[in-house]
């Protein structure tokens, strides 16, 4: 399964599936490219640290929003990309994408969607979010991406509590750890979906699991 990830920041899920390949967690799925809008971000030296091959693509090299997910997407189609991971991507695709890209995308929210989703939840406003609504947990998403905002189906999620004293950067860094692992199973499991064939598409629940980005402006 070639897969491509799409990175905006720090690329810590990035690294994780990276690490997962090199430890040979993930059999079956190469990362064959990794496109970031944003240049000099640390997520494009964690691609090269594990030799994967890097792209820039940002917004002011290009006429509009459009053009750019159009260019996003026919990279991902150039470079052979069957399955396209957003992994703290932090821009909504526009439909441009989707026209040049038809393979599967997944994005990793860092919440139970669909609360906390939609325009302007990524990142740590998500864990603003659950906090000022007194939730008592919270969790990852790992879903298939559509055109609509954070609405594509759900393929695995998994509960994470949130503790009475939490700010956002501890409930942040609970979050994360679990992101690391849930995003590994989701593309292991998506891998060994597609070995058997596309009959077995369903939502994979962890053990602990419960059964847009309009995003940062660039
Ligand atoms: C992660 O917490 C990811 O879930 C989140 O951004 C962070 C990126 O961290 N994504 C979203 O909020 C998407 N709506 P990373 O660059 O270290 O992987």
């Amino acid at each position: 399964m070639r897969l491509g990830i799409l990175v905006s920041g720090r690329g810590s899920n990035l690294g994780a599936v990276l690490d997962a390949a090199a430890r040979g967690d993930l059999p079956g799925v190469e990362a064959v490219i990794v496109i970031s809008n944003r240049p000099g971000v640390p997520a494009l030296k964690v691609a090269e640290r594990h030799g994967v091959p890097v792209v820039v693509l940002a917004r002011r090299d290009f006429a509009g929003p459009e053009a750019r997910d159009a260019a996003i997407g026919s990279r991902l189609r150039l470079a052979g990309v069957e399955v396209a991971l957003l992994a703290g991507y932090d821009q909504v695709l526009r439909p441009t994408y989707f026209a040049a890209f038809d393979g599967m995308t997944l994005n990793i929210h860092p919440s139970l969607l669909p609360a906390h989703g939609g325009a302007g939840m990524i990142g740590m406003a998500v864990h603003c979010s659950v906090l000022a609504a007194g939730d008592r947990e919270t969790g990852v998403t790992v879903h298939a991406v559509s055109a609509e905002l954070d609405a594509g189906p759900p393929r695995l999620q998994a509960r994470v509590p949130v503790h009475p004293d939490d700010s956002p950067e501890t409930l942040a860094a609970r979050v994360l750890e679990v992101e690391h692992r849930v995003v590994v199973e989701a593309i292991a499991a998506l891998a060994a979906e597609r070995e058997r064939g596309p009959s077995s598409a369903t939502m994979a629940v962890a053990p602990e699991s419960v059964p847009p980005d309009a995003a940062a402006r660039e």
